[in-house]
């Protein structure tokens, strides 16, 4: 029997003022000014520099072209990029379209990110000169570890953290030491403008040139540095990202409520269900609820998942070395073990009660439903002829 309420889906984009927010779009649409550095793109990269803590950030039309443009700004030599596979399709193409040949790096196995031990060693085998650790659901890698193993080898790191708005960490510094970090504001993220992203730099310069990146390569009418790319956000999305940000301590709060509640059920089926390891000293902004399954078919758990009429979706899936575009044959243990069994459940801006209610007994009725036919197939297994 399946559920016949509502289905719950994994992400749900949160929009709280749409009524604000039309109605300044329209003040937009009469302006005449839609693009090219408005006064709401200009505002917004003022309020998220100030809420990041950062002297300037530089707002730009997604979180994929972030990465291309801190690239292209900071003029990192071509070479070899190490990268996780356990990463979105965008940060591998964002390396290969700037010319670098991807390497792929292994997966913390608690903390799903970036293992800072294997890129030691494959910085030592390969000589990058790019590394882009990942956050991962909200959780940062340990960016100084590595952005130590970086410096060591002489290598830029740019930080793709899409995932990663809001989420507090005591390492901030680390970010320091890094050429840039991106985030994504599409719409499944915490931050929300439809599309859109930002990029931050501990380097002046390397914020300049973004700038000048960004609008084609233009300085003044007669001056231009090439490549350029158009990487603008227009006024009627920073109309949508101002009003998301003004709204963000509260969908932060909430998030981490939710977050909270739902690792709480999961970890009372330890033998079917392990969380993401949150490191010391991190509070994750709640983006997504990973899970990593325990010895479960991972398909007969998103199944029991959708009777119960929630779902639960494979997320960074295939990992990136398992694509038909990668070379075949690389072995990652940890994360090929983390993917064989892992799914992201609901987690949205704002859930009702019961939503959260319906997730909660999901994951109990799941465990028990699979705990259920794990015991039966055990018990009509043939007794082992000989076993002592
Ligand atoms: C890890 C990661 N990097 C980069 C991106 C690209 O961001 P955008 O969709 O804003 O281009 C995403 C997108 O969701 C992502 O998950």
């Amino acid at each position: 029997m399946s559920d016949q309420r509502p289905f719950i889906p994994m992400v749900s984009p949160q929009v709280d003022e749409p009524d604000a927010i039309a109605a300044q779009i329209a003040d937009v649409l009469r302006s005449g000014r839609l693009s090219n550095g408005g006064p709401l793109a200009e505002g917004f990269e003022r309020a998220i520099a100030a809420f990041l803590g950062v002297q300037e950030a530089v707002a730009v039309s997604n979180g994929a072209v972030a990465i291309s443009l801190a690239i292209e700004a900071a003029a990192v030599r071509r070479g070899k990029a190490i990268l996780p596979a356990f990463t979105f399709i965008a940060t591998l193409n964002a390396a290969v379209h700037a010319g670098f040949e991807p390497v792929f790096c292994d997966i913390d196995p608690e903390t799903w990110t970036l293992d800072p031990g294997h890129l030691r060693r494959l910085l030592a085998e390969h000589g990058a000169t790019l590394v882009l650790p990942v956050n991962v659901f909200g959780v940062p890698p340990d960016l100084a570890a590595i952005a130590r193993e970086a410096r060591g080898a002489g290598a830029a790191v740019i930080y793709d953290n899409a995932h990663g708005m809001g989420t507090e960490t005591a390492s901030r510094e680390a970010e320091a030491l890094l050429t840039a970090t991106t985030y994504s504001l599409h719409a499944t993220k915490v931050l929300v403008a439809a599309e859109g992203g930002v990029v931050v730099s501990p380097d002046r310069e390397v914020s300049a040139a973004m700038r000048r990146l960004r609008n084609h390569g233009l300085a003044q009418p007669l001056s231009a540095s090439v490549p350029g790319m158009n990487a603008k956000l227009d006024e009627l999305r920073a109309a949508l990202a101002l009003s998301s940000l003004r709204r963000l301590p509260e969908a932060l709060a909430r998030r981490r409520t939710y977050l909270d509640r739902l690792r709480a059920a999961l970890s009372r089926h330890p033998q079917l269900y392990r969380t993401q390891r949150i490191p010391p000293g991190v509070n994750p902004n709640g983006q997504n609820l990973g899970v990593g399954l325990i010895d479960a078919p991972i398909d007969d758990v998103i199944a029991a998942f959708a009777r119960r009429g929630v779902e639960a979706r494979r997320y960074f899936y295939p990992p990136l070395h398992a694509l038909d575009c990668s070379p075949a044959g690389l072995v990652l243990p940890n994360t090929d073990r983390l993917c064989a069994g892992q799914v992201c459940l609901p987690l949205h801006g704002r859930m009702s009660e019961e939503t959260l209610e319906r997730v909660e007994a999901a994951i109990h009725g799941v465990a028990e439903e699979l705990e259920a036919r794990r015991l039966s197939a055990r018990s009509s297994r043939p007794a082992l002829l000989g076993a002592t």
